[in-house]
């Protein structure tokens, strides 16, 4: 897919997160393993989706003299994972910026509609005036991200970035072309979805993988 063409879609590149992405696609990575990665690919990935977060200056002293330094001001930063796996992101992004609040979405896929379902949402008060990082390993039809999105500016949120780990061409596509005015950090946009709309080749339910709801035999 030529993503060139979707300009608020950005696929961070770099071998430390492609190598942790190819041991999170393999079959025999163990759980623990699965959600250690990530995590770190959480970190690596919000490091670039956090390159234009506010400062703010403080009056500092250092052991010269006293001078006017910019800092992160986490109480205007919101993490948002859709449940479930967008859960396992949200340490990574909490290492670097520690002290945001975190919201919470729920949302499953029909097995056979493949449109999400809306079971769980709770958001931080005066979230409408914060900056919210919607947070997702998967996007695959693009419909839970949407479905999220349609949440969040329901709350009158206006800035949201979203980060997610896999993306397919359909799910970029269809988010992309909803929401162009959303950036979308992802680490690699693969192949295509199968009938059954999974991710080609994928890692397979993320959710499943970090919470080891199915059995992996190296577990
Ligand atoms: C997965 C994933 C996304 C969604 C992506 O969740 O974590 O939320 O699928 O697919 P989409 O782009 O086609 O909407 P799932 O619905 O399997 O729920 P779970 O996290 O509870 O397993
Ligand atoms: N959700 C997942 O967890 N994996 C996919 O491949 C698609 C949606």
């Amino acid at each position: 897919m030529d993503i060139s063409k979707y300009k608020s879609v950005h696929v961070v590149d770099h071998p430390l997160l492609k190598n942790k992405i190819t041991r999170m696609r393999d079959k025999n990575t163990p759980t623990n393993e699965f959600r250690q990665l990530v995590k770190e690919v959480a970190i690596l990935e919000g490091y670039e989706a956090l390159k234009r977060i506010p400062t703010k200056n403080i009056e500092i002293e250092t052991p010269i003299e006293k001078t006017s330094q910019p800092v992160i001001v986490p109480k205007n930063i919101v993490f948002v994972p859709i449940l479930r796996a967008g859960l396992g992101m949200v340490d990574g992004m909490n290492e670097l910026v520690p002290g945001c609040s975190v919201g919470h979405i729920g949302l499953y896929r029909d097995e056979v509609t493949h449109q999400p379902v809306e079971y769980y949402c709770k958001l931080p008060s005066s979230i409408g005036e914060k900056e919210v990082f919607l947070l997702d390993p998967m996007l695959a039809t693009g419909g839970s991200a949407i479905g999220a999105v349609k949440i969040l500016r329901s709350y009158g949120v206006k800035k949201i970035t979203f980060v997610c780990i896999i993306s397919a061409p359909e799910g970029i596509k269809a988010f992309a072309e909803a929401y162009p005015d959303i950036e979308v950090f992802t680490g690699v946009v693969d192949r295509e979805l199968n009938d059954k709309a999974y991710i080609c080749p994928g890692l397979g339910d993320c959710g499943d993988r970090i919470f080891g709801t199915v059995v992996n035999d190296n577990d």
